[in-house]
Order: structure tokens, then C-alpha cells, then sequence
């Protein structure tokens, strides 16, 4: 067929794997991604999490390996969680806040063995060390009491910034949370910790995966203080409120079914964003790979790109290593 003017053919730039690798407008750096371990109390070997195939419970030397497994790799920073002993649970989380708890314990060794050699990061939450498995402490009839609630996290993040976190992660969507730690952090003398706040963090199913990662205990949902998934000016206001309270970076999570807001927070955010890729993300992936109906490599660096083409600086994902060491 002869065509009478000239084609505009964007099939030009797509002709060889150096030509696309030349125009591609996004790329994927290890030094972006973050990953998240978990550290449990209490048990003798690492237990693996059956709804996160690959994934596990590290004891405190196997998270010392995979810590060191990471930076070789270039992965960017590590996100501790704490698993304590169901024992040690009890209604105010005391447990997160202990020096001696296992969390805090964790931040130490890897302070210790790795110094300044990567960002060690913590969750600054309260929903592993409590009994009832909610984020923050309870009213008398059980509802979640948000100012009470804020005192503890600014226990919390002191003493996770006290074992050696250089970056607290409150993840609670407490109101005023970023503030309170923010002023709690300073007049302890850790005006050089910083905050990855979880500003828009959804009420998500894709979250079930970590609910066993962590031994939560909760029954119920989070739906009174995470936020309701139909919503995008409310994660708007939430960003904002938080970086003006202090938030040092600002996170969006999940990541995969909200990539609208990751784009709209990145355009908008004076400070970097960070995506979670959160455990349904990382089992849905898994579990269809291990059918057989999808490529898993090539599934988990899609999701990934595409994160950071929505515009996240930074991703937090289970997969940090080993995406590290392809890349
Ligand atoms: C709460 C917290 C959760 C996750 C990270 N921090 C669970 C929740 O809000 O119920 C989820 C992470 C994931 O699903 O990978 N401390």
C-alpha cells in the first residue's frame, strides 16, 4: 500500500532492545527499593510465612544474613517489623516499646553490624505487639482511642530511634501522628531521625498475607482509621497534613491498585514518595507463577517499573533482593 503522506511511525523507536533501552522514559535502580523483613521472638529457626512463599519470619542471625544479602546487593534501605511472642502481647503494645523487645533488640544488631552502610528503617506501629491486633490502644468499649494512641507512638519512635532506627515509619493513620513523634523525637535529642509517614495508607484487602507474616490477632478491620479505598481527595489532605506536621518522605500504599494517587502525591509532594508493594501484591504475583499462567520475573518487574513510572521514588517490596541483584 502507498500512502500519499508521511506515517508518523512511533514503531521506529521499538526496532531493537538498544533502541527502546536508549528512549526508555523510567528506569528501575536498586538503590530505590527498600525491602521489609519481619523478626520474630522466640523461635529457633526462620519460619517460613505460607502466604508469602519465599518470605519468612527471620530469627535475629538470619536476619543478620539477609540484612547483609541486601546491601551487597545495593538494595536502598530495610523496613524492620517485629514479631513478638504471643505472650508478650497485651492491650498497650508494651512490648514494641520495650529496648528489650524484640523489634528494638533487631535494630540494634543491625545498627551494630552495618552502621551506616544501608537505612535502617522501623515500623513504628502498635498492631503486632497488641493483644486485640489494632494499631493503637482501645477506649473502654473498644473503640480505637487516637490521642491515647499517640502517646504510645511517641514511646515507640523514641525507642526505636534509641536502638539505632534512623528512619521511624508510623503506620498507624493516627491523626497528628507525624506531628506528636516529630516533637517527641526532638526533645529526645534525635532531631536527625527522620519520617517515612504512611499518609495514604487504604483499609486493604491486600494486606492479608501480612496479617499471618505477623501473628496478628486482630478480628475486625482498620476501616475506622485506615482510609476507605473509594476516596482520592482524602489522600490529598492526608499528604499534606502530614507534611506539614514534618513528614520527611511520604508514602502511598498499597501500590498496584492505587497508582493514581502515587502520581497525583508524586506531582504534587515537595518531599520524595514512597509505594508499597504490600503482601497481596507480592502473593497474588506468587501464587499465579506458581501455577504456571504467568512469567514471574517478568510480572514482578512490570509491577515494579510501572510504580516508579506512577511516579514513586522509592518502593518498598519483598522482592528488593532479589530484584537488586537482577538489575
Ligand atoms: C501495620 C502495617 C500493615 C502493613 C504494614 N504495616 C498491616 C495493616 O495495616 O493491617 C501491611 C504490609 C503488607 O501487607 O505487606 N503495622
Amino acid at each position: 500500500m502507498s500512502l500519499d503522506h508521511p506515517v508518523v511511525r512511533p514503531r521506529r523507536l521499538r526496532t531493537t532492545p538498544a533502541m527502546r533501552n536508549l528512549v526508555a522514559e523510567t528506569s528501575l535502580e536498586a538503590r530505590a527499593l527498600v525491602l521489609p523483613m519481619f523478626v520474630a521472638d522466640g523461635i529457633e529457626v526462620p519460619t517460613p510465612i505460607s502466604s508469602m512463599p519465599g518470605v519468612v519470619q527471620h530469627t535475629e542471625q538470619s536476619l543478620v544474613v539477609a540484612a547483609e544479602e541486601a546491601i551487597s546487593a545495593g538494595v536502598g534501605g530495610l523496613m524492620l517489623f517485629g514479631v513478638p511472642r504471643p505472650e508478650d502481647k497485651d492491650a498497650i503494645g508494651s512490648a514494641g516499646s520495650d529496648p528489650n523487645g524484640v523489634l528494638n533488640r533487631a535494630l540494634r544488631l543491625l545498627t551494630k553490624e552495618f552502621g551506616d552502610d544501608t537505612v535502617l528503617m522501623a515500623d513504628t506501629c502498635l498492631d503486632e505487639f497488641t493483644d486485640h491486633g489494632h494499631c493503637g490502644v482501645l477506649t473502654g468499649d473498644g473503640r480505637v482511642d487516637n490521642d491515647a494512641t499517640l502517646e504510645r507512638y511517641a514511646e515507640l519512635a523514641v525507642s526505636q530511634a534509641e536502638a539505632g532506627a534512623q528512619v521511624v515509619g508510623p503506620s498507624g493513620m493516627m491523626d497528628g501522628q507525624i506531628g506528636a513523634i516529630r516533637s517527641a523525637l526532638d526533645s529526645a535529642g534525635y532531631t536527625d531521625v527522620s519520617q517515612l509517614a504512611y499518609a495514604a495508607k487504604y483499609a486493604s484487602a491486600f494486606y492479608g498475607p501480612f496479617r499471618e507474616a505477623v501473628g496478628s490477632s486482630l478480628r475486625g478491620d482498620r476501616r475506622s482509621y485506615q482510609q476507605d479505598s473509594a476516596n482520592r481527595r482524602e489522600a490529598l489532605h492526608e499528604v499534606e497534613l502530614d507534611i506539614a506536621e514534618g513528614a520527611d518522605m511520604v508514602m502511598v500504599k498499597p501500590a498496584l491498585a492505587y497508582l493514581d494517587l502515587v502520581r497525583e502525591v508524586a506531582d504534587r509532594s515537595p518531599v520524595p514518595v514512597a509505594a508499597y508493594q504490600v503482601s497481596g501484591e507480592y502473593a497474588m504475583i506468587t501464587a499465579a507463577a506458581q501455577q504456571g499462567w504467568i512469567d514471574r520475573d517478568a510480572a514482578i518487574l512490570e509491577s515494579l517499573l510501572c510504580i516508579r513510572r506512577a511516579g514513586a521514588d522509592i518502593i518498598l517490596t519483598y522482592w528488593a533482593t532479589e530484584v537488586a541483584n537482577r538489575l
